[in-house]
């Protein structure tokens, strides 16, 4: 176990952006304390980013979410320094970027990023390989290889055949396929998403935010995506940060926010969530009370079954991977033969349908209702983990009884 975690990608460290003249001034011992809008009316400087200091791993789906003017747009331009940080430290891959000088910065920029904004950003007069290949222009990249690239990331995207079309003659979901295809046309280590998808129509956003979650399992790249809405942070996210008036205010995975809003800003953020869209298989699960072993004898088996008053129990190997289900029926009939099997034989083990533990509860539904047992758990290698009965799953989505007050 020698191996050493990998450095997280983005390290910030006490990050503030001051907006106004002469911002170094507000950091006096007297100015801290003070509240954002008491800061502004004392010195008209106003707070974007307030001593912010986060992490984000390598191929993380990091989110920043918040009301509007809660500083999401100036922490994800900064990563870029398209603003400059008035304090603090933001390292990528173990450089601090805000101590690089213009040169440096532009080649960084080229060579770390990807970018989708709201406002698609499209060249009108440019065709959408034009416009895909846009970033790979200015890297002066030769045109065969860069159209060749573009071509390979619009069809990433699902716009093959589009290539010769205008952007103006396509609908906004198509219009930020594009975009995104420019962003990841340079193949760049990290991608930053500044609400790309706010613009879009109900419908067409999820199936935007659906073909992203898609993509990214192929990509694992880091992606820093800004949104104020709940449920795509809850789609997306590996992590969520939420931010107020320039601050963070907690950061966790989907489940911590919704399961422990930090306050009540938090909570109301999260008071629509539905728990079955964000608990998961790995939370809820339990051990059973038998656990059959394939290389025990049906004799043991179903002394174990019927001391523990069950009528089936899950059956692993040797190498702890669930092989499936046998019954109280089944082993009786195998200890009923001339010949009893010295294990558990699998034409006695009935195959299940088993669910790795970052299912969410919502997709435990359907296949509760087709099988009469638990539902096994089991990790990427289908070694068992625990299983989720249906009483569990519907206790978990049941709203809690003991928070009570909830008339105020
Ligand atoms: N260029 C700027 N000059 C002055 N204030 C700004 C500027 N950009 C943003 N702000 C202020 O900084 C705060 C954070 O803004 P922003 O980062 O755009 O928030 P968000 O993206 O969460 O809506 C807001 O109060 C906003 O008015
Ligand atoms: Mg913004």
């Amino acid at each position: 176990m020698s191996e050493k975690k990998e450095q997280p990608q983005i390290v910030i460290k006490n990050l503030w952006k001051i907006y106004g003249k002469d911002p170094k001034r507000i950091f006096t011992k007297k100015m801290q304390d003070l509240s954002k809008d008491e800061i502004q009316e004392k010195t008209g400087c106003i707070v974007g980013m307030r001593n912010i200091s986060l992490e984000v791993e390598r191929g993380q789906f990091y989110i920043l979410m918040g009301l509007s003017g809660s500083g999401k747009s100036t922490l994800i331009r900064a990563l870029i320094r398209l603003i400059k940080p008035t304090d603090g430290s933001i390292e990528i891959n173990g450089k601090d970027i805000t101590k690089m000088n213009s040169e440096q910065l532009l080649h960084f920029r080229r060579d770390t990023y990807g970018m989708v904004f709201q406002h698609y950003g499209l060249l009108p007069h440019q065709t959408v390989l034009d416009n895909a290949a846009y970033g790979l222009k200015i890297r002066g990249v030769p045109k065969g290889e860069r159209y060749a690239k573009a071509m390979r990331t619009l069809e990433t995207v699902g716009l093959k055949g589009w290539e010769d079309y205008y952007p103006g003659s396509l609908s906004g979901g198509m219009q930020q396929r594009v975009g995104l295809a420019r962003a990841l046309a340079n193949d760049p280590d990290i991608l930053l998403m500044d609400e790309p998808f706010s613009g879009l129509d109900p419908l067409i956003r999820r199936q935007m935010q659906d073909e992203l979650v898609e993509l990214q399992e192929k990509l694992q790249k880091t992606i820093v995506f800004v949104t104020h809405d709940l449920h795509e942070a809850l789609k997306l996210g590996d992590q969520i940060a939420i931010m107020r008036n320039g601050e963070l205010v907690q950061v966790g995975t989907p489940e911590d926010i919704v399961s422990n809003p930090a306050d009540d800003y938090v909570q109301e953020f999260v008071r629509d969530a539905s728990p079955a869209k964000v608990l998961t298989a790995g939370t809820i699960m339990e051990s059973p009370k038998v656990l059959l072993y394939a290389w025990e004898g049906p004799k043991t088996a179903l002394t174990l079954l019927r001391s523990n008053n069950r009528k089936a129990a899950f059956v692993v190997d040797k190498g702890h991977k669930l092989l499936g289900v046998v019954k109280e029926s089944k082993l009786e009939q195998l200890l009923n033969l001339a010949e009893k099997p010295k294990g558990i034989p699998l034409s006695a083990i009935k195959k299940i349908t088993s669910v790795t533990e970052d299912t969410i509860v919502e997709d435990l539904f359907s296949i509760v209702s087709e099988n009469p047992y638990p539902i096994p758990v089991v990790d990427e290698n289908n070694k068992f983990k625990g299983m989720v009965t249906t009483d569990q799953i519907f206790e978990s989505i049941a709203p809690a009884a003991d928070e009570g007050g909830d008339n105020d």
